[in-house]
């Protein structure tokens, strides 16, 4: 377990730029909604030619994004008074250089610790160990940078911190995340373009030794702060990119049609589809391609906002005995399963399907109603097929006597009831055997 100060400081040097004063206010304020000197719509502040703020209805979390915005936040640490930091990451995320560079930087103006140990899917041991680290170190703030299993463990450290034992008071599967006391202000900084977890309140926690994996969901969990720098998302491997961005394409897809889905979710959740179609691509062929990068980071992060709401549906469900029985990774298995779900629901929701499928660049105008929501899922499979993703379940190693009892485990999910059409084990049974 990976803890400890890190390396040599770096000097503040001169006060902050004008620009990165803005992004002070941003984390200082605790309401995370107003933004001075608005220059845009919706809540947006341009604060440098490549750095800029922005906040949302859905979410009180501020999102700082722009290539620099990491290097940039460190200065307005010291700038709002806060004194010590607990980053939170894994073991390849701690030693990426621009992480690296930025605890240092943080080192020479507040005090850091960082805790490496945010295991892939991280555990309540995990989560103990973390908030141990904080709070013997006095952390007033937690930084957790990674893709969303490092930002899920951070915000629950920085639960765990002020009641130790908390996390372990949460394994009681079916009722609600329990907060009665603070927590210490979070601040994402996501290294994946897929979760969004950088802008919601959920944090997905294994308890080891009922090997239950609960989703925590508690407006305390909301960050403080979402810093999206682009040039974070290059080191990760085509396979990590691909996965990450098709989980980001079934959140968006299945909040699209969620029962529970508005006007104002699917805007979002149509702006993200737009987004993965236009950019998944280009990440997968080239991960220094920032334009791409950033068109891919926002996209996972528009998902999220709409999904918080809508909740998510039977790929989802489906997807997350795939991860729990044959660990598969959870980006992979949406993937495998994202066009047969969606072939299974497109008689639910054909007007949905059809603003899909134009949304994923199919040319819909001239076809017919009956042939236009059906293009969506085969536009979902040629875009899998051209970035590389795994196309069935046995390609991943998954047996296809283990259906009967995914399909168990799979109607369980609470996203079973928010799916556009309604869902029989036969017909989960059905869709697994496609996929295999
Ligand atoms: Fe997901």
């Amino acid at each position: 377990m990976a803890a400890g100060p890190v390396g040599p400081p770096v000097p503040c040097g001169s006060p902050a730029p004008r620009d990165i004063m803005s992004f002070d206010e941003a984390l200082a304020d605790p309401r995370g909604r107003h933004v001075r000197a608005l220059s845009g719509r919706q809540g947006v502040s341009t604060v440098s030619d490549t750095i800029r703020t922005e906040c949302f209805d859905e979410t009180p979390t501020r999102v700082v994004s722009g290539q620099g915005a990491l290097e940039s936040s460190r200065a307005c640490l010291a700038g709002m008074g806060i004194a010590k930091a607990l980053i939170v990451c894994g073991e390849n995320v701690a030693k990426l250089p621009e992480v690296d560079q930025f605890t240092r930087a943080c080192h020479g103006c507040i005090g850091v610790e960082l805790f490496s140990g945010a295991e892939p899917d991280p555990t309540d041991a995990n989560v103990i160990e973390g908030g141990r680290i904080g709070r013997e170190f006095g952390a007033e703030v937690v930084i957790g940078i990674g893709g969303g299993s490092s930002m899920d463990c951070a915000k629950a450290v920085a639960a765990e911190i002020g009641a130790p034992g908390w996390i372990a008071s949460q394994d009681r599967p079916g009722e609600p995340t329990s907060i009665e006391h603070d927590v210490l202000p979070i601040v994402c900084v996501p290294t994946t373009a897929g979760t969004g977890s950088e802008v919601n309140p959920f944090s997905v926690i294994t308890f080891a030794q009922t090997r239950r994996k609960l989703v925590l969901n508690h407006e305390a969990l909301f960050p403080r702060c979402a810093v999206l720098d682009p040039k974070l998302l290059v080191s990760a491997p085509k396979s990590v990119r691909v996965a990450a961005g098709l989980d980001a394409l079934t959140h968006a897809v299945e909040s699209y049609v969620s029962k529970r889905a508005t006007p104002e979710t699917r805007m979002r959740a149509a702006e993200a589809i737009r987004g993965v179609a236009k950019f998944l691509a280009r990440v997968a062929e080239d991960a220094d391609d920032m334009q791409a990068q950033a068109g891919m980071q926002r996209a996972a992060m528009v998902a999220s906002l709409s999904f918080a709401k809508t909740r998510l549906g039977i790929v989802h469900a489906m997807a997350l005995p795939l991860s729990a029985l044959f660990g598969v990774p959870h980006g992979v298995a949406n993937a495998i399963l994202l066009p047969h779900g969606m072939r299974f629901n497109v008689e639910a929701d054909a007007e949905g399907f059809a603003a899909i499928a134009a949304a994923l660049g199919v040319e819909t105008d001239d076809m017919s109603t009956a042939d236009a929501p059906s293009a969506a899922p085969e536009a979902v499979s040629a875009l899998a097929a051209e970035v590389g993703a795994s196309t069935t379940m046995g390609e991943v190693g998954v047996k296809a006597d283990a259906i009967e009892r995914m399909a168990d485990d799979a109607m369980q999910s609470a996203h079973v009831q928010v799916n556009p059409r309604e869902i029989s084990r036969e017909d989960v049974v059905a869709v697994y055997q496609a996929a295999m």
